[in-house]
């Protein structure tokens, strides 16, 4: 049985969590709003203006449209300055020879990130060919937790959901796999990532007979 296998990008494959994190301490700063690292979890999967939506709920200010928009503007630019060099070297410990386990067995492999850049960041580390499909931020109407992203991949990949299986870092991420009808695996703490059904720190530490299993068996 052929399987499809989502990753997605932000803290699955790369490390870029920590510069979202940063990009948005500063636009909370501007709004004089405190956002803890604790608080980020919370943002991670979830899209640009659902993000800045989320902080300036923590304000009773009110910011006119044209000022968010410049605060979209700030964090994105800034962003894609701290990602422009990033190198393979940030990559996430394990990932590559999972997804090169993947590709030698046959099984398709899809990209299902809430990120703008993910075709940027994917060129930039030289993973564009590894995936058959790519959906991003640019792909969709709904961000996670809403499963459009991954259900569109599936489609694509032609795959059906229930043989798809996800790899997220974000709690809205493992909220869509569920919600796609797919297996959840969480790449992370558990104590974020309780609601995906399998949990890992990082592929590093995969089980081996876990992946093996996930990956060879044929039923
Ligand atoms: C997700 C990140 O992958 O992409 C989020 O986890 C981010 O933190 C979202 O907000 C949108 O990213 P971008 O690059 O389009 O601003
Ligand atoms: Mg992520």
């Amino acid at each position: 049985m052929q399987k499809g296998f989502i990753f997605d990008l932000d803290g699955v494959i790369v490390d870029t969590a920590k510069y979202h994190y940063q990009c948005w301490q500063k636009i909370a700063e501007h709004a004089g709003v405190k956002f803890s690292l604790e608080e980020n979890e919370e943002l991670k999967g979830v899209g640009r203006v659902q993000s800045l939506e989320w902080i300036l709920k923590k304000t009773s200010k009110k910011f006119s449209q044209k000022q968010k928009d410049i605060w979209l503007e700030e964090k994105n630019q800034h962003y894609v300055s701290l990602i422009k060099d990033m190198t393979r070297k940030e990559l996430l410990p394990g990932v590559l020879a999972v997804m090169e386990k993947i590709r030698d067995t046959g099984h398709r492999m899809a990209l299902g990130s809430a990120s703008k850049n993910a075709k940027l960041i994917l060129d930039i580390l030289r993973l564009t060919s590894s995936f058959d499909v790519i959906v991003d931020g640019k792909s969709v109407q709904h961000t996670k937790p809403n499963p459009e992203g991954f259900l569109l991949a599936a489609e694509l990949m032609r795959i059906p959901p229930e043989n798809c299986v996800v790899f997220e870092d974000a709690i809205a991420g493992v909220q869509a796999a569920n919600a796609a009808g797919m297996l959840s695996i969480g790449i992370g703490k558990q104590k974020y990532l309780h609601e995906a059904i399998h949990c890992f720190e990082s592929f590093a530490e995969m089980d081996q007979t876990f992946l093996d299993n996930l990956i060879l068996v044929n039923e």
